[in-house]
């Protein structure tokens, strides 16, 4: 089984739990969420140990092993050679860029996510035909792919009816930014690649996950994940546990009607779980919307007030000019039946779960960057703003962008024609690997 992503939040947590369960894991990751906060002055929370300490740390404590190999889904080279040793059963893939401010910084940034996201997905469905045409892709998308239309959200598909005929058709989507376009452009790649070629898939449309402890992370400071509360990569609701902790209002962004599904961590890994043991069949491109609870802003902001209040706290909550465009009063109703049907047994978010997340942000206040707390650092109008410019590094960013060009023409690449044959015709160029 192959884990790609398995630095990030949720791929460490998931690669610890499968090897738990007694799976063969490699964990695959290019670190590049390590580059990018270094880019943009964000970090973790929660202090995160190194892939390396990682996976010696879990082998230590428990006996089993993950295999780490470092590199980039774009590098098709690295991803094939990786994909045609190991000929996993199953790849559960977390590997993108994954922050909606992020892609809305300006140009580049947009690029370099489309890029990277797209481009990585398309690279393991030809691995996967290559080399593996049986094995079960799971792919995390985001409810966020939707947007927040005005009828119920179906789990992935609509019967449609249009002047007396009718179709099962992929769910329409009007996605929140350029981060959620590039997911939008990876199920349609899948969807199409089960069809053509008989793959497996199932694309997970995830809500927001919330909390960091797993029966795995919880058993050393060396296997936790991590927890990021800024602008560009925390949560609204992380963003909460940490003004709470530290006495500041909570800030909601707009009117706060914003509605979104959420989900515990430990959910996550039981609807991965819970997919991987029901695959789909040939050719079939599954789609399950992953989330447990639906909440808006106010809500969350509410849970974490009455949480303090419990404590005899008072926290007050303040509005702020909302930094994206979006319905800030809006219908929500999202389906999400099928993982329930298949046994998931959610946790739901209640005033123990926000008064945990409360205790474990309190321990490293002391982390805290309170500009970075308070001020979103990009608008989805105006992209990047002087908050982001005070703290991104310039000589990083040209380092990114011109990374990003290069694995562009890596990507679009035509190899030289090969010499005539001996009728002189030469055969037509291939696009190379990469
Ligand atoms: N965290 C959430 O609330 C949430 C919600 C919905 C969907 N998702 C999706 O779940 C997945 C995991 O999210 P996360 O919060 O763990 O993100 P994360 O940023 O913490 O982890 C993603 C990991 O993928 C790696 N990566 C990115 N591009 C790569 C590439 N080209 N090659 C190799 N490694 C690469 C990064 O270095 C990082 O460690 C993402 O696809 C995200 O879009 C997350």
């Amino acid at each position: 089984m192959i884990v790609l992503g398995a630095d990030g939040y949720i791929g460490w947590p998931m690669a610890m739990h499968l090897s738990r369960l007694g799976h063969r894991v490699v964990a695959v990751d290019n670190l590049a969420r390590r580059a990018w906060d270094e880019e943009g002055g964000t970090e973790s929370l929660v202090p995160i140990a190194t892939m390396e300490q990682r996976v010696a740390r879990w082998h230590e404590l428990t006996g089993r092993t993950i295999a780490y190999e470092p590199f980039d889904l774009c590098d098709h080279d690295a991803l094939d050679a990786c994909i045609a040793r190991w000929r996993p059963d199953a790849v559960i893939h977390f590997a993108e860029q994954r922050s909606a401010p992020f892609s809305m910084v300006d140009r580049e940034h947009a690029v370099r996510t489309q890029a990277n996201n797209i481009i990585g997905n398309l690279n393991l469905l030809f691995s996967i035909q290559a080399h593996v045409p049986t094995c079960h892709l799971i792919k995390l998308g985001s409810m966020g792919e939707y947007g927040a239309p005005n009828i119920d959200i179906e789990e992935g598909y609509i019967t449609i009816e249009h002047n007396g005929r009718s179709d099962r058709l992929p769910f329409p989507k009007v996605p929140h930014s350029f981060y959620h376009l590039s997911k939008v452009a990876d199920s349609q790649n899948i969807h199409f690649a089960c069809r053509i070629w008989g793959l497996r898939a199932t694309d997970l449309n995830q809500g927001v996950v919330y909390g960091c402890e797993t029966e795995d992370t919880h058993l050393h400071p060396d296997l936790m994940t991590r927890f990021d509360y800024d602008s560009i990569w925390g949560t609204a609701l992380n963003r909460f546990c940490v003004q709470a902790a530290t006495g500041q209002p909570l800030t909601v962004y707009g009117k706060g009607g914003q509605t979104r599904g959420y989900l515990d961590i430990r959910d996550t890994m039981a609807c991965i779980t819970l997919t991987l043991d029901n695959p789909p069949d040939e050719g079939e491109c599954r789609v399950f919307n992953q989330f447990t609870e639906q909440f808006s802003l106010n809500q969350l902001a509410e849970l974490v007030t009455e949480a303090r209040r419990q404590h005899g706290q008072e926290t007050s909550v303040v509005h702020l000019p909302n930094p994206r465009v979006e319905a800030e009063e809006h219908y929500y109703n999202a389906k999400h039946t099928r993982l329930l049907d298949l046994g998931l047994q959610p946790h739901y978010l209640g005033n123990t779960l926000v008064d945990s997340l409360i205790t474990l942000v309190a321990r490293h206040t002391d982390r805290v960057d309170p500009v970075l707390l308070e001020r979103p650092s990009v608008t989805w109008r105006a992209g990047g703003n002087e908050v982001w410019r005070q703290y991104a590094r310039p000589e990083r960013r040209s380092e990114l962008a011109s990374a990003t060009a290069e694995l562009v023409g890596r990507a679009t690449r035509v190899t030289p024609a090969p010499p005539a044959g001996a009728d002189g015709i030469h055969p037509a160029p291939a696009v190379a690997a990469s």
